[in-house]
């Protein structure tokens, strides 16, 4: 999720789940063949497993791009076609590309033969007029033709006449039903359910009709629930969010040591104590003084503090 989803973020997510599929901002193709490689494609080894989730619509230029990435390590590379911002729509890429689903499965095709990883597409159910019972069939269609064999599906169209990108994240109707019936129609294909999923149970609740599911606001804004992930998905040793915490805050100190500023990292632990005592205060802590020029890993264990172990206990 662009601005959110960075190195920082994704090592703390790590740290609270060793099992979900992690995935960066959105890059372009563009970026990744003209700008700073080490800074928009660099990672923690300890993220994996780790998707990069490319942007374009050249098939050969996205195909450069995702062999860039899979040489950096990426284990998987998606292409976006969803983001509805005014931006992409310039570039030709995002969600304007549910209407041309060949160009996409082209793109697609030329990514596979780049890279031993697998290619994915992250899609809507369809754009502005379109139906969506024949948009997402025809874009499923052409991808799998081309050998997709995973989607992600954000379940609500994108209309990208009238609506800002946080409105194309809320107001158009979710359609888990229609997805569910894609899914059904294509077993050979894997589908992962995207969209207003607010909790595990809810989660656990999709797993049943679909192979994956995608958390992207709760996830980054209750990051506490990705450490009960492993334990109640996957069936693993429940993991705990105390022991995370105290994982990121070395992690934290060590990037420090490396020039790193301290709000870039703590700014995605703001909503780590939600609904819990002090956790108010935690925030406010952080917010006032991370920001601070020369701020120092002090501000991380006062912050700490002012939560207590039992709060943080998981
Ligand atoms: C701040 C922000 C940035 C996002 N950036 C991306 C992005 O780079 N690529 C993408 O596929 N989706 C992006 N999204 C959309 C989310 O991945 C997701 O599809 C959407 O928020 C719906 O899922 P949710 O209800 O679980 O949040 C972004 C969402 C937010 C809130």
């Amino acid at each position: 999720m662009m601005e959110w989803s960075d190195t920082h973020c994704r090592v703390l997510h790590r740290l609270l789940s060793s099992r979900a599929l992690l995935y960066t901002e959105m890059v372009t193709a563009e970026a990744v063949l003209h700008g700073d490689r080490a800074r928009l494609l660099g990672h923690d080894a300890m993220e994996h497993p780790v998707a990069l989730q490319l942007g374009g619509s050249a098939p050969r230029r996205l195909a450069e791009a995702a062999r860039i990435g899979a040489d950096f390590g990426y284990d998987e590379i998606n292409l976006n076609v969803g983001c509805p911002s005014d931006r992409v729509q310039s570039g030709r890429f995002g969600a304007c590309l549910m209407k041309e689903p060949d160009l996409v499965a082209d793109c697609v095709a030329a990514m596979r033969a780049a890279v031993p990883v697998p290619v994915t597409v992250k899609c809507r159910i369809g754009v502005d007029g379109q139906d969506p019972e024949v948009a997402l069939r025809a874009l499923v269609g052409a991808c799998a033709a081309a050998g997709v064999t995973r989607f992600v599906v954000h379940a609500r169209k994108a209309w990208l006449e009238g609506l800002s990108p946080k409105e194309n994240r809320d107001v158009p109707p979710l359609d888990y039903a229609l997805v569910a019936r894609v899914a059904r129609e294509n077993p050979h294909l894997q589908f992962v359910l995207n969209g207003g999923i607010r909790t595990l149970d809810e989660a656990a609740a999709h797993l049943t009709r679909f192979d994956g599911v995608m958390l992207g606001r709760a996830a980054y804004q209750d990051p506490a629930l990705l450490a009960d992930v492993d334990a109640r998905l996957f069936g693993d040793a429940p993991r705990g969010l105390d022991i995370a915490v105290a994982a990121y805050t070395d992690y934290v100190a060590r990037k420090l040591a490396e020039g790193v500023r301290l709000h870039a990292m703590t700014r995605h632990m703001l909503g780590l104590f939600n609904g819990r005592p002090g956790a108010r205060a935690f925030r406010r802590h952080l917010s006032e003084n991370a920001i601070r020029d020369g701020a120092g890993i002090g501000v991380l264990y006062a912050a700490l503090a002012l939560v207590g172990p039992c709060a943080r206990a998981a």
